[in-house]
């Protein structure tokens, strides 16, 4: 498989580092500003260097998969017989804190971009600067809520306009090297995303963005948009002189004949692309995992492939939503659901990187259109399945130790103190208060805007969890209970779709019944503990010191407030493999794995049982394993693994 690259001095040097494939190469500098990717309207195509070119392309997240296992990653992607890869790139992961950037390890975003020129693949670059993609606030950084309360986000609004300008101004520069006309694999550039489906149609904003981008694009690559065929969306989002792309699934011959009258509609000359082929679904908890069949989904693919359609498919690799990272939709009964820690999204590569069935059936149809490389399909690689685990507790959060060794110190407050208010990003936060002397048995405590879920404590007593997801906002207190009111909330992760101001925290007021005029009173002065657990030494060490008291009762309840459990996985091979952690038996919490944040599990209610555990994260010897378990640890207290994934049980 040959490809007309003529790359640019660095991109020699970096082939010649690692090359697997053989390419055009002419290294006279002279010849790059002959390089030209750009769009032939009139006869429906895009034009590469002047001969018509197609791609077959897929979705792949960086920040879902850690940065050792890219190039593996992206070579098992080329050998599907896909020529690009399309990246969006995560603004919360690079700039987590206003002034603050991260680009080493996972958030390397060059490096990324290096292996697939490596691995021999074209780059759709998606920068957003919002990204949906199931992410936590669809890749907005949450400190944008804490410095301007109120903004609105994918707007005009002059306050969120500076900020995209300045992390342009960052992140671009670093790209634009790598554009196609600046002889890298960069083809094409998108701005914003799906801008139709947020109903604004603010054109100043989609106008301001276009300029920034082509600020550094500067005609450099092929700008485009992507909406979805319904509506008014594609108009809604269009943007004059960038290319309208579309985006659909599953869908039958006349609906994919239909989705095209409708970009023709808008756009009727230039090469039609399908920009998020739907290989599966994004899954919530508290409901069946998303699987879409094969070989319905072929038939499109090989109906679009026929029709001349450039596809990416969205995912090819999906990945994990490590760490707090996951996003949530503003749907079901409570209008609030998480999703899952798994981004496998029954893509064609498994969230460990392994094909599928998906993949090699995918990968006959593609054969059928453009050349692929003659590459050997990976097999699945190895897994390996550990002796179980038994934890220990080291004790509980609420404890006036823990208080000191995990959490942030004590804020006084009339207020409910927001999340964003008290530049968390995610985790927990604890308010208490002392409740007034009840005149009723029970009297109802009541919590409005509740952003997600609480654990609710008298005399530091379980009395009950509220959720958001759930619409459950009320939980009776007993007479004779106590006091002391804690009040334990979890950011669920923030809402990626439709709506974009999903601050965490109490947002509402917190009453409890009284029964005399005015019926409620509303609770106040508030002291607040922040337990934000992104502090992974704060977490060994507490691990190191802990009280080690029971922290459940007989039952393996936790009565008490959330606790902390940890266990050794020793290994004493030097040969390690990926593993899943199955986590049956447990009820809700975090897992750490030598001090990095595997994710959240919700094994008592599903449909994920099993965290992705990659081998990168282990080494040889002991490994600590911690857990921060919410509701109940099994009576065995033991962490079980598992040869493979278990998603499915809903
Ligand atoms: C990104 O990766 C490249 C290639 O491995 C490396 O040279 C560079 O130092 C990395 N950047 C950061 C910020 O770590
Ligand atoms: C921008 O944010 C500041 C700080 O919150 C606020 O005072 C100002 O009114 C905002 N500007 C606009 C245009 O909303
Ligand atoms: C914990 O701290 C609170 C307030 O600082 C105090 O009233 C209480 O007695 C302490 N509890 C223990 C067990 O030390
Ligand atoms: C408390 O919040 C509820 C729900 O938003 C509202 O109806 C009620 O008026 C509030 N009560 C007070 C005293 O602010």
């Amino acid at each position: 498989m040959l490809y007309r690259f003529i790359f640019s001095s660095i991109f020699l040097f970096l082939r010649s580092s690692g090359a697997t494939h053989q390419s055009d190469m002419n290294n006279n500098p002279n010849e790059i500003d002959e390089r030209s990717f750009y769009v032939d309207y009139e006869r429906d195509t895009f034009v590469m260097d002047g001969v018509d070119f197609r791609y077959v392309a897929g979705s792949f997240h960086y920040f879902r998969s850690l940065p050792e296992t890219w190039r593996e990653k992206l070579r098992t992607l080329r050998t599907g017989g896909l020529n690009t890869v399309d990246l969006y790139i995560q603004w919360s992961l690079h700039n987590p804190k206003e002034n603050e950037y991260v680009w080493d390890g996972i958030a390397n975003i060059t490096k990324i971009i290096e292996v697939a020129v490596e691995e021999d693949l074209y780059v759709i670059l998606r920068p957003g600067p919002y990204i949906c993609a199931e992410i936590d606030n669809g890749g907005l950084p949450y400190w944008l809520f804490t410095k301007y309360p109120g903004i609105e986000v994918r707007t005009s609004d002059s306050n969120f306009t500076r900020e995209v300008k300045i992390w342009y101004e960052k992140l671009l520069p670093q790209v634009t090297r790598y554009l196609y006309g600046n002889g890298g694999n960069i083809i094409m550039v998108q701005i914003e995303n799906e801008y139709g489906a947020f109903e604004k149609c603010d054109k100043p904003y989609l106008n301001f963005l276009k300029q920034e981008t082509e600020k550094y694009t500067n005609g450099k690559a092929v700008l485009f948009t992507v909406d979805r065929p319904y509506g008014n969306e594609i108009e809604c989002g269009q943007i004059p002189g960038v290319l309208i792309t579309t985006d659909f699934g599953l869908m039958s011959d006349e609906e994919v004949d239909a989705h095209k009258d409708k970009v023709r509609s808008v756009q009727p000359k230039g090469p039609l692309v399908n920009t998020e082929f739907y290989t599966g679904w994004l899954t919530h908890w508290q409901e069946p995992n998303q699987r879409r069949p094969a070989e319905p989904l072929a038939n499109t693919l090989r109906k679009m492939l026929r029709d001349g359609w450039n596809v990416n498919f969205y995912m090819y690799f999906g990945g994990t939503n490590f760490g707090f990272w996951a996003g949530a939709n503003d749907w079901g009964y409570g209008k609030y659901m998480a999703d899952i820690t798994s981004y496998d999204y029954d893509a064609p590569m498994d969230e460990a990187g392994d094909p599928t069935m998906k993949y090699k059936i995918f990968r006959d149809i593609i054969s059928e259109f453009i050349d692929i490389p003659e590459l050997a399909v990976p097999e699945r690689a190895m897994k390996m399945v550990p002796e179980p685990i038994i934890m220990s507790s080291v004790g509980g959060i609420l404890s006036n130790n823990s208080r000191m060794l995990l959490g942030a110190s004590e804020i006084k407050s009339d207020r409910l103190l927001t999340f964003e208010e008290l530049h968390q990003h995610s985790g927990f936060v604890l308010y208490e208060t002392t409740l007034p002397k009840l005149t009723r048995d029970p009297s109802e405590l009541t919590i409005n805007d509740l952003r997600d879920r609480a654990q609710v404590y008298v005399d530091e007593f379980y009395v009950g969890t509220l959720s958001r997801e759930n619409a459950i906002k009320s939980v009776p207190i007993s007479a004779g209970w106590g006091s002391k009111l804690s009040v334990l909330v979890e950011s669920q992760g923030r809402i990626n779709f439709n709506t974009l101001d999903d601050y965490k925290g109490i947002l509402g007021n917190v009453t409890i019944q009284i029964y005399n005029e005015p019926f409620y009173k509303v609770l106040s002065d508030w002291i607040i503990t922040r337990f934000p657990f992104d502090d992974l030494d704060k977490l060994s060490n507490f691990v190191a010191t802990g009280e080690n008291t029971q922290g459940v009762n007989e039952r393996g309840i936790a009565m008490n407030g959330p606790v902390i459990f940890e266990g050794d996985l020793v290994h004493n091979d030097a040969v390690i493999h990926d593993t899943y952690i199955d986590m049956s038996g447990w009820g809700k919490g975090l897992i750490f794995v030598n001090g990095f944040n595997l994710g959240r599990y919700w094994s008592v209610i599903g449909p994920q049982i099993t965290l992705y555990l990659p081998k990168n994260l282990l080494k040889q010897g002991e490994n600590k394993i911690i857990v921060v378990e919410l509701q109940k640890a099994p009576l065995c207290r033991l962490i079980k693994f598992s040869e493979t994934a278990i998603l499915d049980e809903a």
